[in-house]
Formats: structure tokens, sequence, C-alpha cells
């Protein structure tokens, strides 16, 4: 009795160490509905960066147990169904749920304090309310701000409101005024929505019927400046707005300011169109390079179209003027301007086990219309390339004997411009014969055996290389898993 006794106390002793809840899926559920706001990390026990995570996220855990935070962790190794219900593409993946149904990335640091800063702010209340007198501070209390004007028993609008706020809550502040007299004196009708800004035109107002997905839409076409600013924050958003980007490379703020009103006539005349934005040529300066333009002479000016990768510099013997770039943006609006495309020299052979593409020749390699194309996007400084590169070696040579079928390519992307787009290094793709317009991209094992069993069961002639057996089983242990720390594959050029 007595052993038992000291054996469950010790146990229990064991099982309070950690403020970190293990969540499997009979309970995941659970916890995250009993408690308002949770912060998940999704891991795997063999990933490096959730090994260096673990101490930082103990601490934050302890100390965010007394507001009544919850932090908890999902082995995805046992939980793989819980883990692909939510998302989790790499680890360690971490989310802060309220409820099951609002679900945000967490976007901050690793560390500690980060994650007990951010926290205690999500804690906080999404809208601050405010009064006529609190009003005027906040509406300048940061670039962007959302005042919601609605009557104090108008419950519909202060939920759709607050709502909205929950999900944007990382992007802008939200203030509420229920005073009916203040809405007056701004000049709007309950209810609605004034976004005051410390640009352009200075304030915005929402007054249609409030609906969550319509204020979002407001919020985000209001909040972006005419001519913006790139930088870590805004470059994806940029990428991934559809439509081509123009740069404005200047050294100092005043600079770029002065060239952001100088250029917002073009801006305005291609709003929706074409984004404009200055990029700081001090702290960004290299990714002028990418652009085909020469980095140092500034300021500089180069439109991106980014869906097509395609680059047009303009030319840096010319003064950036709003005359001379109204011009060039209306011709490259017209098509009329030629891309830039960056190549090293075509190779005067081909000699070696793996063929090099480069820009000039990409087309005719590439796009061989009767060969299988396996094709490596990589950088020279990154590590993963280079640790693949003898296997790489291997794999042409084992291709040598049926290069009419197929061809093992590789294309330094940094110094080429290529069609792709291409997100980490290295990117394998596979152009099939006859069916160039879709190449596979492939996410398997970074072995000679991975890559020979793929191209087989894959590629469009089926070609067997029987690699030697005893070779690829040894590689095999070595494979790397599917999903890798996602830190080491992708290099952020901003
Ligand atoms: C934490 O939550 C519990 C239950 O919801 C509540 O009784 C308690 O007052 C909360 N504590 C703090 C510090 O908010
Ligand atoms: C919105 O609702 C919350 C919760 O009921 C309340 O505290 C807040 O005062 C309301 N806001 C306005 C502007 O009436
Ligand atoms: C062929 O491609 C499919 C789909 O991408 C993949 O599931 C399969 O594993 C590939 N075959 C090999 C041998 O890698």
């Amino acid at each position: 009795m007595r052993t038992a006794a000291l054996f469950s106390l010790a146990f229990a002793a064991l099982a309070a160490a950690s403020d970190v809840a293990d969540l499997k899926k009979d309970t995941f559920n659970d916890h995250i509905e009993s408690h308002e706001l949770v912060l998940a990390e999704f891991f795997a026990p063999w990933c490096g960066h959730c090994k260096a995570l673990a101490p930082e996220y103990e601490e934050a855990a302890t100390t965010l147990k007394e507001k009544n935070i919850s932090l908890v962790k999902v082995d995805c190794t046992e939980q793989a169904d819980l883990c692909q219900e939510h998302g989790v593409e790499g680890y360690p993946t971490l989310k802060v749920f309220r409820g099951l149904k609002s679900v945000q990335a967490y976007p901050g640091a690793r560390k500690s304090a980060a994650i007990i800063s951010y926290m205690t702010k999500q804690a906080l209340p999404a809208v601050s309310v405010l009064d006529k007198d609190t009003l005027k501070d906040f509406k300048t209390s940061d670039s962007v701000v959302l005042v919601g004007y609605f009557g104090a028993d108008d419950k519909a609008s202060n939920e759709t409101f607050t709502a909205v706020a929950d999900s944007l809550r990382d992007s802008y502040l939200f203030g509420a005024i229920s005073d009916e007299s203040v809405a007056k004196a701004e000049g709007v009708e309950q209810p609605s929505i004034v976004l005051y800004k410390t640009f352009d035109e200075g304030k915005n107002t929402f007054d249609k019927k409030f609906d969550e997905e319509a204020i979002k839409k407001f919020a985000k076409a209001a909040a972006t400046p005419l001519v913006g600013e790139v930088g870590p924050d805004t470059y994806q958003g940029y990428m991934s707005a559809g439509i081509p980007l123009a740069y404005i490379f200047a050294e100092t703020e005043e600079e770029r300011k002065e060239l952001a009103k100088e250029l917002k006539s073009v801006a305005e005349t291609y709003k929706g169109k074409i984004n404009f934005a200055t990029i700081d040529a001090k702290a960004f300066g290299q990714h002028a390079s990418n652009l085909n333009l020469e980095v140092g002479k500034w300021p500089a000016f180069a439109i991106q179209d980014t869906a097509k990768n395609q680059k047009y510099p303009f030319d840096q013997g010319k003064k950036v003027t709003v005359k001379d770039i109204t011009a060039f943006v209306d011709e490259f609006s017209s098509g009329k301007v030629k891309p830039s495309i960056k190549s090293e020299p075509t190779p005067e052979n081909q000699d070696g086990p793996v063929t090099i593409i480069v820009a000039n020749n990409y087309d005719e390699i590439v796009m061989d219309d009767k060969k299988d194309v396996l094709v490596e996007f990589y950088a020279p400084w990154c590590g993963h390339c280079k640790a693949l590169a003898p296997k790489y070696d291997e794999l042409g040579e084992l291709f040598k004997p049926f290069a009419d079928k197929v061809t093992i390519a590789k294309v330094d992307a940094t110094l080429n411009d290529v069609p792709d787009d291409i997100q980490g290094f290295p990117t394998i793709k596979l152009f099939l014969a006859g069916k160039k317009s879709e190449p596979l991209t492939y996410s398997g094992g970074r072995t000679v055996e991975d890559l020979t069993a793929w191209i087989k069961e894959n590629g469009s002639h089926k070609v067997d290389v029987s690699a030697d057996k005893k070779e690829a089983t040894e590689e095999k242990k070595e494979a790397k898993p599917a999903v890798v720390d996602i830190d080491d594959e992708i290099h952020d050029e901003l």
C-alpha cells in the first residue's frame, strides 16, 4: 500500500511539472472549447526547432497560466489525423485558438518573452470602448485605426464589428463609441465605421450594411496606401496581390516620401492595376538585383510582373522623374516594354553528369517535348543544395544511357531568370514529355533511390535505371522526412 501511495505521489509530481497540456485526438476539442484563449504547438519529436522551442514554451506556459491562457502541444507523429485536420505542413506550427472556429497562425518569435507578450495582448479586448475624450488620441495612435460608431443597444452591429476586430486585431487597432453626438460631430450616421489613417486621404467611411466580409474587404482596401512600402511585413501581400508591383528604390526616408508624393499621380491612374511602393535601398538594396537593376545606383525604378515573375527595370542611365516614369509605366501597361532576362553565359559543352541550364537555353532544354526533364533550381549559398550535389551528379550518371528520354538538369536560380515561381531551395521539378505545361514538384527524400523511383513511376517515359540496390538502401536511412523544419528551406529575400 505504502509503496503504491509513494508511486502515485511521484507520478502526480511528474505530471504537475509541466504547464503545457499534451493533447490528443479525444481531448483536443474539449480543451479548446473550455478555454477562451489557447496557443497550440503542433510538433514532431525529431524536429530541431521544436526541441529548441520546448524550454521557452514551458516557461511561457507557466507565466501565462496565471492569466488563464493555456499552452498546449500535439505530437504529430502520434496524432497524424488531428494535425492534418489543422493543416499542419511543417514543424513546429503554432496556432492561436479562440474556440474551434477562430484560429490564427502565431506570428511572433519562438521565445518565451515574445510568446508571453503576444498572448497577453491577445487576451485584452479586441475593441477598446471609447468616449468623446479618448477618441481624439485613439484616432492617431497608429497609422491605421478603425472606429465603430453604433448605439449601445445595437447588439448586432457590435457583434459583427467585434468579430472583425478579433480576426484583424494583429493588423489594426479597433475602437468603438456609442455616443450618438460624437458620431454626428464626425459627420457619420450610426451604425458606421470610420478608418482613420496617417496617409492619403486621411480617412474612409464604411456606411453599408454591417457584414463581416464586407467590412474586412473595406479595411484592407482603405488601409493599402496608394504608394506603399515594401518590407518584410508587406512583401508577401504584394507578391500575392495578383497585379504587378512597381518598386521605387531610394536610400533615405525623405527621398522615399518625396518620390512617393511625386509619383502618386501615376499610382492613382493605375490603381487596382499596378501596385506602387517605395523600398528602402539601404536595407533591401540587394533585392534590386532580382529585378535586374544595378545595386547602388539610386534612386531606381522597376516593375515586376508578379504572376509571370518578369522584370521591367527602368533605365538607370535616366533620372527618376514623374514625366519619364509615367511614360515608362504607360508603355509597360500597353505591352510595349520587353521583360529583361538575366542569364549566365550558355555553356559551351554539356560534358558533366548534369545538364547546365541558364536562362538563355531554358526553353531549348526544359521544353524539349520528347524528354522528361528533371530540373533542380538551386542557390549557391543553400546548404541543402550543397548536400544534394554529389547525389544529383550520381543521378545524372545513372541516366546518361537514357539521354534520349530523360535529362537531369540544374539551374542556378539566383543568376538566371526562370519562369517558375521558386519558394525555397532546392526546388526539384519534373517537366514531362508531352505535358510540359504541368510540371510535377518533387517532395520526397533527397536520395538517388527515391528520385529514380519517382522518375520511373511519374515520368512520361517510365525509365527504370535499376539503381544499385545496396547503395540505395544505405542512403534511404538518411533520407529526410517529407515534412521538414520550416526554417531550413525558405530563404527570405526581404
Ligand atoms: C480564469 O478562469 C476561471 C474560469 O473561467 C475564472 O473563474 C477565473 O476568475 C479566471 N481568472 C482570471 C485571472 O481571469
Ligand atoms: C459592445 O458590447 C460589449 C459587450 O457587451 C460592451 O462592453 C461594449 O460597451 C459595446 N460597445 C459599444 C460601443 O456599445
Ligand atoms: C508519383 O507521384 C505520386 C503523386 O505525386 C506520389 O504519390 C508517388 O509517391 C510518386 N511515386 C514515387 C515512386 O515517388
